[in-house]
């Protein structure tokens, strides 16, 4: 398998009302994150700029590159994205580490009633793992990765989640810059063939890859 990188031609796109309205709450909560963490050991958290995301997110569904309507926001943060994508039309859900971000997202989505499911596990399924190498970090696979008869070799799902990772179209991720080839490693090793992975990077790169077969 492989990935190919798709051109986008991404500008901040103004934004329907209802977006905007998330926009403004999710704002608001970053302020009142960082505000009551201040100096104290905070998650480690920066949101990418919403109308940025909004514009990519238009971008790939007005061109119909993702094969289905479900999408995954991988360290979803505040799920901003998630949410956004449930605006769109997809079943979305969002995978973050951070407990205190996974109840502050699921706050926003209740009171703003949209509907997306955020999920308190790592990104990294069964087997899979990050290893920091010298300059960027590095996948660990499974051994069942190369080997289609070893016994752990079944369809991938994160615990709490009600389908494959193998039935998800669109992934999103904002990595930090050291993961950013990981965050496609992660993509290539476990989307299925189609499937698209919009990657921010900043808030001038926003980068957009599709799984292919080789
Ligand atoms: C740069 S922030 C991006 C947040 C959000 N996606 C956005 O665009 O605003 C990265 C997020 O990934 C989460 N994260 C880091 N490692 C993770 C892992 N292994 N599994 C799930 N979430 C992770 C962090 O807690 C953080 O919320």
């Amino acid at each position: 398998m492989a990935i190919e990188e798709i051109e986008m031609e991404l500008l901040e796109a103004r934004v329907p009302d209802q977006v905007a309205r998330l926009i403004e709450t999710s704002s608001r909560d970053w302020a009142r994150f960082f505000a009551d963490y201040d100096d104290r050991q905070a998650p480690r958290f920066v949101p990418s700029v919403p109308e940025l995301v909004f514009s990519a997110l238009e971008e790939v569904t007005q061109r119909n590159l993702p094969p289905n309507r479900v999408f995954c926001e991988w360290g979803s943060g505040f799920a901003t994205a998630a949410c956004m994508a449930s605006l769109l039309g997809y079943k979305a859900y969002g995978i973050e580490i951070e407990e205190e971000l996974v109840r502050r997202s699921r706050a926003i989505a209740r009171r703003l009633r949209i509907p997306v499911e955020i999920i308190c596990t790592s990104m990294f399924p069964k087997g899979y793992n990050s290893y920091p190498g010298v300059d960027r970090a590095e996948l660990v696979r499974p051994a069942s990765f190369s080997d289609p008869n070893h016994p752990d070799s079944r369809p991938l799902r994160y615990d709490g989640m009600d389908m494959d990772i193998a039935e998800i179209g669109l992934f999103f991720a904002y990595p930090w810059a050291e993961e950013q080839e990981l965050i496609q490693e992660l993509f290539d090793a476990v989307a299925i063939a189609g499937a698209i992975l919009i990657s921010y990077h900043t808030a001038k790169e926003i980068c957009v890859f599709r799984k292919v077969d080789e």
